[in-house]
């Protein structure tokens, strides 16, 4: 069962999830770390679950194309999508206030 250390706000929240788990799934159901975790689709479009990882990133799956599209250069800070991670091994997490999404598309249409 890995153990989860989330912080935010300040604050540091712990727990134990069973293996396999996903923290936004957990959330949905009103598991830990809900209400801490801040989310909204689950399906990595939105990135308000992304999370700094301070611990355990060594154990963790290869970054997918959604979260390199949502998170950009953020990828080198240790940011990850919580809704895209099942959890096999203990991890500490930081969750900043917002993030906001990495740049749009759109951003470079009509550059010279
Ligand atoms: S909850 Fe939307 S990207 Fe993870």
């Amino acid at each position: 069962m890995p153990t989860v250390t989330f912080h935010k706000g300040g604050q540091t929240y712990t727990g134990e999830v069973p293996d396999n788990a996903n923290l936004v799934v957990r959330a949905g159901i009103r598991q830990f770390p809900f209400p801490h975790l801040r989310y909204e689709c689950g399906m990595g479009k939105c990135a308000k679950c992304a999370c700094r990882v301070l611990a355990g990133a060594e154990h963790l799956p290869p970054v997918n194309w959604k979260e390199k599209k949502q998170l950009g250069e953020r990828i080198e800070s240790g940011y990850r999508l919580a809704c895209q991670l099942w959890l096999g091994h203990d991890i500490e997490l930081a969750q900043d206030a917002e993030v906001a999404p990495a740049r749009e598309p759109a951003a470079a249409v009509g550059q010279p």
